[in-house]
């Protein structure tokens, strides 16, 4: 039913159950999306919905991203994503999601002096590593350290203590390389390198994956410059899974630390995250098996196959994906600029092109998501594949801030608490172990 509109100008919907008829009020976002608010509707009708997976669920209002799936359009803050992949930095990105605005000079330099400051884990951080086996995923522990920076800096836990909020903001946001780097560094027994306060966010994180004590290392400012357009692509998109983690994390009033240590192991599924790192298992099996990308099409349409073309498809686009559109362009450039071509990545050009001219992919509107591509990158700049999602977790960290900052500030917040239609049997009663 359209909406309607009562005398006192709000936007209200009729909804009819049996012979009788409610009015529920109906909220309209910036651009015009519609949403019937359902939030007194158990109350008024004894009725509850029923939506899993969230398929059509609004879990809450925002003003940090907007996401057209329909048009493949991503803005943040109102800014559109190829502005910003152009013409940003991940730091000046981070702080736009975070305080809402583009930063002036005196609040970018701010924010990067904090960032640098930040930037070290505490000494004792450090032995944790000693306890993960060579084999451990780093993704574990990624999550692992998150959660345990609330150990290191009790003071987060008052998630009302606005002036601690600001550290804790810098400290995550910074930290994530520094762990991120220890690990790698972890993995393939090579000395922990300490972050260097004369490099930028990215340079840094650079330095210390691939510096080793033993001779000098220079960062490659292209390679930089790639960096900061990955991350940037990642920073944010609005209700995905981890992000909705981080929220449902922190509506309990859990702390930032927590919260985004939720996130993270929400990111590491292969339907979510983790398909950056799938997408080249994929693309090599590809290419091991030597008959082309058509057969894996092929099985990718078979449901009993339990195979699905990694990196395509996504819940919210039904158009090209704006960031994988960004990234295909940036891996031609990397591969040109390291003069040694990825046979993967044209494996990816024909995949996608068998996959675009398929009517099953057609139809279903499925197009090469944001971690199509990306992994192909990652692997150029030397990243190994169980980092891909490590790297997309540190980019989508000042999303997730944002998120559970907004949601913290918020005075309606509410703790979630979702309902649902109970299936199992009904009322029985105990029965003594020698009568079963
Ligand atoms: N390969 C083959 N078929 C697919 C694929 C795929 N990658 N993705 C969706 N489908 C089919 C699916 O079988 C279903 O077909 P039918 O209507 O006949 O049952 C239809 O398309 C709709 O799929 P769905 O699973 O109902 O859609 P969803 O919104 O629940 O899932 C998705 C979205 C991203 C989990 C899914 O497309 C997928 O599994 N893709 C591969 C994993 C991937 O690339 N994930 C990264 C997502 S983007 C970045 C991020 O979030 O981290």
């Amino acid at each position: 039913m359209p909406d309607k509109v009562t005398s006192n100008g709000e936007l209200k919907a009729e909804l009819r159950i049996a012979d009788k008829t409610w009015e529920v009020p109906v909220v309209v976002g910036t651009e015009d999306e519609h949403a019937i608010d359902i939030g007194k509707l158990r109350a008024q009708t004894g009725y509850v919905t029923l939506d899993p997976a969230y398929m059509n669920t609004a879990s809450t209002k925002s003003a940090i991203t907007y996401l057209d799936g329909e048009r493949g359009i991503l803005r943040y803050r109102g800014i559109p994503i190829d502005e910003l992949a152009e013409k940003s930095t991940f730091v000046e990105v981070a702080y736009l999601l975070i305080y809402g605005h583009l930063p002036n000079k005196t609040e970018l330099g701010g924010f990067s002096e904090q960032l640098t400051r930040h930037s070290m884990l505490h000494e004792d951080m450090k032995r944790f590593y000693d306890g993960y086996p060579g084999t451990a995923h780093p993704m574990a522990i990624l999550s692992a350290m998150v959660l345990s920076l609330s150990s290191f800096y009790p003071e987060a836990l008052d998630v009302k203590n606005r002036a601690e909020q600001e550290a804790t903001i810098a400290r995550l946001l910074s930290k994530m390389r520094t762990i991120a780097a220890f690990s790698f560094k972890k993995s393939i027994g090579q000395p922990f390198v300490y972050p260097k306060n004369n490099l930028s966010y990215c340079a840094n994180f650079l330095n210390m994956m691939f510096s080793v004590p033993a001779e000098p290392y220079a960062v490659d400012e292209d390679i930089v410059k790639v960096l900061n357009l990955l991350l940037i692509l990642h920073a944010d998109h609005e209700q995905n899974c981890s992000t909705s983690t981080v929220r449902q994390v922190g509506s309990s009033q859990a702390n930032l630390f927590a919260s985004i240590s939720a996130g993270i192991c929400a990111l590491w599924g292969p339907l979510h995250g983790g398909a950056n790192e799938e997408v080249l298992s994929m693309l090599q099996a590809i290419k091991d098996d030597g008959s082309g990308p058509k057969k894996f099409v092929d099985l990718a349409k078979q449901k009993d196959s339990g195979f699905r073309l990694m990196g395509f498809g996504h819940r919210v686009y039904k158009n090209y994906d704006p960031r994988a559109k960004i990234i295909k362009v940036a891996a031609d450039k990397v591969m040109q600029k390291m003069k040694q071509p990825d046979p993967l990545l044209d494996i990816a050009k024909a995949l996608e092109e068998a996959a675009l001219s398929d009517p099953y992919f057609v139809e279903r509107k499925l197009y090469p998501n944001v971690d199509f591509y990306s992994g192909i990158i990652y692997r150029a700049l030397g990243i190994p594949t169980n980092m891909f999602t490590v790297m997309f977790a540190i980019g989508r960290t000042p999303g997730w801030i944002a998120h559970w900052k907004e949601m913290m500030e918020d005075p309606t917040t509410k703790i979630f608490r979702p309902r649902q239609i109970y299936t199992g049997p009904p009322l029985g009663h105990y029965i003594p172990m020698d009568r079963r």
